[in-house]
């Protein structure tokens, strides 16, 4: 029973009493004493699981990155998890030694166990391609044990490390429910689904969004794209506007004074099809002060969110607008004078047939205004989602295509 398709899912494969490893993106925002602050991605594997309930599943996953304060254990995961799931998702506080080995070993049907933090083993966070991490300890210990991999992991499929690569040349592999829906989803993005379809494109990624704008614009994935954020501030620079010392000094410590002159060549290419704010809020000691771009006043006030005019005018477009897909805030969004350009703009985006949402800063404003379920599609992905509809190929899903064709070829 095979697809058709370019990857294999669960449906492609007779689970049953089976040990499946499945690699998951659990890796969310924690406070000093381990509490987790955001469920979303922990909540999100939850359909994957259940549909496994016949099988033994062992997940591995990753907490945040060496050297910083929230990179600790996978013990609160699990708890959460045990919670959202209805039974116990075991908490295994090590990787592949012999605790983790006579675990998996001693697994029933149903039981479902949880990894420890796999970034603990530094081997973890190379990148480099499938063939070499498949030669690793880690590999060669577990594979032994597991029957299926599953990357469910969309949000980390961007990057080619050890656990999204190693195993997809030793075992078979496919890809789980989040995968299946964020590149289903999000392909409707990218190619643009019902007309019109406008990207708006904020947040502080400026290098990834002007990439996106320069490939949704050629390709035609894209009818305009509305430029929010810092990506705005770098295009009004670009355009000719003075946006004042503190703001190219932000531009700069974040290492993008060159998309200036990218941006200009971007205008030039794309005349009239991206739409820049017309005016902005500067955080004048924390109040909001709205100046029109024309008249931008002398001075080193940051600008932190796009102006009330840009507001009506951008939500305008987007609500008369049939696919709309969002990535990045359009302001501080975190402060709560300069989050009124991004909940408008999620406001607007609901209004159309299709809305994607995408990013850490945009979902969780989505969820502070309680519109999860008024999104077509809320992307779980961050730097993967940008990545996926700015066209590049994720190492992840590139290895489950290899994988797909492999076992294909091996029936
Ligand atoms: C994320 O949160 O973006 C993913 O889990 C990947 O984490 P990373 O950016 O630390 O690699
Ligand atoms: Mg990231």
């Amino acid at each position: 029973m095979l697809t058709s398709r370019d990857y294999l899912t669960i449906d492609d494969f007779d689970i049953d009493g089976k040990t499946i490893l499945v690699r998951v993106d659990l890796n969310t925002p924690m406070d000093t004493d381990d509490n987790i602050l955001d469920d979303m991605r922990i909540k999100s594997h939850i359909p994957t699981i259940k549909d496994l309930e016949d099988a033994k599943v062992v997940l591995m996953a990753h907490q945040s990155r060496a050297g910083k304060n929230d990179f600790t254990t996978m013990k609160p995961h699990s708890q959460l998890m045990s919670q959202y799931l209805g039974k116990e998702v075991k908490y295994v506080d090590d990787i592949f030694g012999t605790y983790a080995r006579t675990s998996i070993a001693s697994m029933k049907k149903g039981d479902v166990i949880l990894l420890e933090n796999v970034r603990f083993y530094s081997e973890e966070s190379i990148t480099r391609p499938a063939s070499e991490h498949s030669t690793t300890h880690m590999v060669r210990k577990l594979s032994p044990l597991i029957d299926i991999y599953l990357n469910d992991a969309f949000a980390v499929s961007h990057r080619s490390h050890l656990s999204i690569m190693g195993f997809t040349e030793t075992l078979p592999t496919g890809a789980g429910r989040v995968m299946e829906k964020e590149i289903t989803s999000l392909d409707r993005g990218v190619k643009g689904g019902e007309r019109p379809c406008i990207f708006v494109l904020g947040g502080a990624k400026v290098d990834d969004s002007l990439t996106v704008a320069e490939n949704v614009l050629s390709n035609g994935g894209a009818d305009r794209v509305l430029v929010t954020g810092v990506v705005a501030n770098v295009m009004l620079a670009a355009s000719g506007v003075d946006i004042g010392s503190t703001n190219l000094d932000f531009i700069e410590s974040q290492g993008y004074t060159d998309q200036i002159e990218r941006g200009k060549e971007v205008l030039a290419k794309f005349n009239g099809k991206i739409g820049l704010p017309s005016d902005v809020a500067f955080n004048d000691g924390g109040n909001r002060v709205e100046a029109h771009v024309s008249e931008l006043p002398d001075g080193n006030l940051p600008i932190n969110d796009i102006g009330l005019e840009t507001i009506v005018s951008f939500s305008d477009e987007i609500k008369a607008a049939k696919t709309v897909v969002l990535n990045g805030p359009a302001g501080l969004s975190e402060v709560e004078p300069f989050a009124l350009g991004t909940h408008e703009i999620i406001k607007a985006a609901v209004e159309s047939e299709y809305s994607i949402a995408g990013g850490g800063h945009i979902s969780a404003e989505v969820r502070n205004l309680g519109y999860e379920e008024k999104f077509s599609h809320l992307s779980t992905g961050g730097g993967a989602c940008i990545d996926y509809l700015a066209g590049a190929e994720l190492p992840g899903i590139e290895a489950l295509k290899s994988a797909a064709t492999r076992y294909r070829l091996n029936r």
